[in-house]
């Protein structure tokens, strides 16, 4: 099949990475996860001791960050400065912060030129929440993955559990409806999805099965072989 770009957008805990990084491999392209960039950036913020609020401190150290993504055994590693930080970004803290990051406008653009350059080449699979709709609005195939919060919180809860046991499923539930309403209410590039992508809505669909239907519209899209 001939290398094209596949943007993968929707809320949180819709299974976007899980299903990206199994779409690519399948097809052997590589696999781009936006939202570990933003994450990257927020591990930063904290870890200098910055406020997300100090917006012209944020940028500036946005701009100087070296964040490196690279395929591994357990799924995509993250590099900031060449330090590895793939399980520190997905701590609780950097997960309350990130959407108050991600609402900075220069910070998008930053990250933005950063992803089209790596999807230049085309033979990307990149998932986020602007991917169709700001980031690659050329890409060949464009699918917003969606599902019911309760099952999404259920989802992350089982992902998360060895990490922060303490969490309960309703408080999972809230938080991800808090980061639902953050994402689709910020003013640069809020979460929406494009006019020209396929809705698909995994509340009752296994992951094979998604991968399956994704891989199916590849084919009868691009018509490769
Ligand atoms: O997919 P995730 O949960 O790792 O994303 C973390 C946060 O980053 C999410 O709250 C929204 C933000 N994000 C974004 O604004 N734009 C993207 N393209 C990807 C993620």
């Amino acid at each position: 099949m001939d290398k094209f770009n596949i943007a993968i957008d929707g809320p949180a805990g819709a299974g976007k990475s899980t299903i990206a990084r199994l779409v690519a491999n399948a097809l052997g392209f590589v696999y781009v996860d936006t939202g570990a960039m933003y994450r990257a950036v927020t591990w930063s913020v904290l870890r200098s001791g910055l406020s997300p609020d100090q917006e012209s401190e944020v940028i500036a150290l946005t701009e100087r960050l070296d964040i490196r993504l690279a395929p591994g055994d357990q799924g995509q590693q993250v590099f900031v400065d060449d330090q590895e930080v793939t399980s520190d970004i997905r701590s609780a803290e950097v997960t309350g912060n990130v959407s108050r990051i991600a609402q900075i406008a220069e910070v998008r653009r930053i990250l933005t030129d950063k992803q089209k350059r790596l999807a230049a080449d085309k033979g990307v699979v990149m998932d986020g929440r602007d991917i169709g709709s700001h980031v690659l609005p050329d890409a060949e195939l464009k699918v917003f993955l969606t599902a019911s919060v309760r099952i999404r919180a259920e989802r992350r809860f089982k992902e998360i559990q060895d990490q922060r046991s303490e969490v309960t499923l309703e408080q999972l539930e809230h938080e991800i409806a808090t980061r639902d309403r953050m994402d689709e209410q910020r003013e640069t590039s809020p979460l929406v999805q494009a006019a020209d992508a396929i809705l698909l809505d995994t509340t009752n669909m296994t992951i094979p099965q998604v991968v399956e239907h994704i891989l199916g519209l590849c084919r009868s899209k691009v018509g490769g072989g």
